[in-house]
Parts: C-alpha cells; sequence; structure tokens
C-alpha cells in the first residue's frame, strides 16, 4: 500500500512525529496527565502509545538485540492489542503520573532515533508499509489529541482556551442546495495508489439508487431552530435509544453548548466564544442527527451514497474549529465536520484484516458501531480521501461530528 522512497519515508517520519509534540505545546504537563473520560485519553498517553506502536510493531521485530526502552512500557501504553498481551485499563490512563511527560518525550526522542537508523539502513517495502501505518495511526492519534483535550478543558469551569486567539465570525452560510445524483452500479472502498486502510478494501461493487445530498453541512442556526421548534421534545423524531437519552437529560442541545446570558456559547478550543449562527453544528450525537434529518423532512446519507458524491468534492482542513461554508456546488466534504452516515460500520464483502495483532487495527471494532464520512477541522493535512471509513457508536459526541442531509 505505500510507494514512499526511504527519503521521503524518513521526512515524513519526522514530521510527523514533531507535529504530535507541536500539539502538545500550548499545555502544561498536568493538562497532559489527566484523563476527562474513559473514552478520552490524556495527551502523554498519546504521545507515549504512538511510540509504543512503532516500538512493538517495528523495533521489537526487525532491530537486532532489541531491549525495550523500559519494561512495563508494553503493557502501560498497549491500546487494544490482545495479541501483544496485557493492557492498562483505558480508564485508569489519568492515573498514570508516572512515566512523567519528561520522560515520555524522552522515550519518543529515543524511538524515533532508533527508527530512523533502520530506516537508513534501507527500508525493504514491508518496513515501509508498516512505518506508514505507524505514521497514519499517529495522525489518527492528532485528531484524539485535540478532541480529548477539548472534552477536558471542558469540564473546568475556567473554560481555558487551548488557542488564545479568538474564532472571529464566519461569513455568512451560501443557501442549501439538494445536488442530485444519478446513482447506478459504483464502486465503493480504495482504488488507485497510496495509502489506505484495510477497513476501505477490498473495492467492490454496489448499487446506489438515484439520491441527493445537501450542498453544505447543518449550521448552528438551523439547528438552534430545531430546538427552539421543540425537536427535543417530541418523541416521534427519535430513535428509541437517542429518545431514552433525552429522557435521562443527557441530550439537550448539542455537547460544549451553553446556556447563557444574551444567548448561546459555545466552549471551542479557541476558548468560550458566542454561537456562530454560520459555523456547522458541531459535536452531535447519531441520535441527533437523525432526529434532525427526520425534522427536516430528510434522512443522513448511507456510507456508499456519501463516497459516490464525494469524488467529486475538494479536501480542506488544517483548523481548530469548523469554518464557515463557501464555494459552490457540494461543499464542506472534508476539512469541517465529520459526517454522520446512517451505514453501520461492516466489513466490505471479502474483507480480510492481517494475520497477527496488527490485524486488530480495524476489523474486530465491526460491531455496534456508524460510519463517519469526510474528515474535520482536526483531521491532519493529507489524511483524509473519499474512501476514509470513521467509525464510532451512535452516542459519541465528543469528534467533531456534524450533519449532511440526504433525500
Ligand atoms: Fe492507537
Amino acid at each position: 500500500m505505500s510507494e514512499a522512497q526511504p527519503d521521503t519515508l524518513v521526512q515524513a517520519f519526522q514530521s510527523v512525529r514533531q507535529r504530535s509534540l507541536h500539539l502538545a505545546e500550548p499545555l502544561s504537563a498536568e493538562d497532559c496527565c489527566a484523563q476527562s473520560m474513559p473514552d478520552a485519553s490524556p495527551v502523554k498517553w498519546h504521545l507515549a502509545h504512538t511510540t509504543w506502536f512503532f516500538e512493538t510493531f517495528i523495533l521489537k521485530p526487525r532491530e537486532e538485540g532489541f531491549t525495550p526502552f523500559h519494561p512495563a512500557f508494553r503493557v502501560l501504553f498497549n491500546s487494544y492489542y490482545n495479541g501483544v498481551g496485557a493492557k492498562h485499563p483505558r480508564p485508569q490512563r489519568g492515573l498514570l503520573t508516572r512515566p512523567s511527560l519528561d520522560e515520555v518525550r524522552a522515550y519518543r526522542a529515543q524511538v524515533d532515533g532508533r527508527i530512523r537508523r533502520l530506516l537508513e539502513c534501507g527500508a525493504d517495502p514491508a518496513l515501509a508499509a508498516l512505518v506508514e501505518l505507524g505514521l497514519q495511526h499517529e495522525q489518527q492519534h492528532q485528531e484524539l489529541m485535540l478532541t480529548d483535550v477539548k472534552h477536558l478543558l471542558a469540564q473546568n469551569p475556567l473554560y481555558p482556551a487551548y488557542e488564545a486567539d479568538p474564532l472571529g465570525h464566519a461569513a455568512p452560510a451560501p443557501a442549501s442546495d439538494w445536488i442530485p445524483f444519478e446513482g447506478g452500479l459504483a464502486e465503493i472502498g480504495f482504488g488507485g495508489r497510496g495509502f489506505c486502510f484495510d477497513n476501505e478494501l477490498p473495492r467492490h461493487r454496489t448499487y446506489v439508487a438515484p439520491f441527493a445530498l445537501a450542498s453544505r453541512l447543518v449550521t448552528n442556526a438551523e439547528y438552534l431552530a430545531f430546538i427552539e421548534a421543540g425537536g427535543y421534545r417530541d418523541p416521534a423524531l427519535w430513535l428509541s435509544e437517542g429518545w431514552d437519552r433525552v429522557c435521562a437529560g443527557e441530550l439537550q442541545h448539542p455537547l460544549y453548548w451553553l446556556g447563557q446570558e444574551g444567548g448561546w456559547g459555545e466552549f471551542t478550543l479557541h476558548g468560550v466564544q458566542a454561537l456562530d449562527p454560520q459555523r456547522p453544528v458541531t459535536h452531535v450525537s447519531l441520535y441527533e442527527a437523525d432526529a434532525y434529518a427526520r425534522w427536516r423532512g430528510a434522512r443522513l446519507p448511507t456510507e456508499a451514497e456519501w463516497e459516490f458524491a464525494a469524488r467529486q468534492a475538494c479536501l480542506a482542513g488544517g483548523a481548530l474549529h469548523p469554518a464557515g461554508a463557501s464555494g459552490e456546488g457540494l461543499i464542506q466534504m472534508f476539512g469541517a465536520c465529520w459526517q454522520w452516515t446512517s451505514s453501520s460500520y461492516a466489513p466490505y464483502p471479502g474483507y480480510a484484516p492481517a494475520p497477527g495483532a496488527i490485524g486488530e487495527y480495524n476489523g474486530k471494532f465491526m460491531v455496534n458501531q456508524y460510519v463517519l464520512r469526510g474528515s474535520s477541522c482536526a483531521t491532519p493535512d493529507g489524511h483524509a480521501r473519499p474512501s476514509y471509513r470513521n467509525f464510532f457508536p451512535a452516542g459519541a459526541r465528543w469528534q467533531f461530528t456534524g450533519i449532511r442531509l440526504a433525500r
């Protein structure tokens, strides 16, 4: 799956590894250690676990006379690979006050040097593919570093900003149009050259009936109209599990919206901002996305419809909050919010995970989750593509998730 040459691979390795440290720069050691919920991990843990991935899957089998940086790290920073052995419990990652952030930085520096030396001896295609997988894995964790730290900072009544500069106002969003697609027998899944994850394979044919997609994402103003019209009080709009959560008081508005004097605010990585009516609504669950779509007399797209349409969209990203919509045709497919689909996360026909522990990467999570398509403002540049399949349980709200309507 990789076609990177050794030089560019070393450069890519340095640049991705450096970016993780860069993302941690605005944070204190205390910020990096705390864990706000079982789903979210401390930044320090992300920095260590992405290093563990290179140490475990590359250095251990390939380095002559391999000695681990620290023997305990094999368990401490194993996320979910049962084939590797025992794991420190996920909900207790925030209790790891040791090793210190400085020790984790030293762990990163040492493993980086060892990987570079391995690459300088020449990367065979299998090694190059593993390094590329490690880098793509680290990019996924870079997005989680931002969303996890946002969730952490949101628990603090001081609402600290990750980025001190205010967000500013987005330009008025263009009207939302319906973009029609004829559908037909479509090729779905990754094709061509370059990297993809195993869950994007194999490319296969599927029939897509004629459909239409909304040209842009649903805005805060549009979602606020749903709230003000009593959307959260009408059981007819909700999937059963979603309505249970509404009744339990868990769902009343998007995560991070703050009812305050003078109107709604929103906690962002830039601190608390007045809710911007023109930006896309974000941090909604599948339940909320589905209820909103039903209220509008529409529905969520299937992942095949989304991918069929995305082949003509452009890629964008690289911010700390979703930008407003601009342009014509199908916009905001990438770089603003991950878009919920109505498709359960399931294997494509003929899907086969890689043998060994590395095969645990995607395949074993294909149950009780939904596919999200596109990418978000927090997705690293170059990481997204039309066939990319993100996945979360229906109730997850701490990612930059948004709503694109279909009919
Ligand atoms: Fe991971």
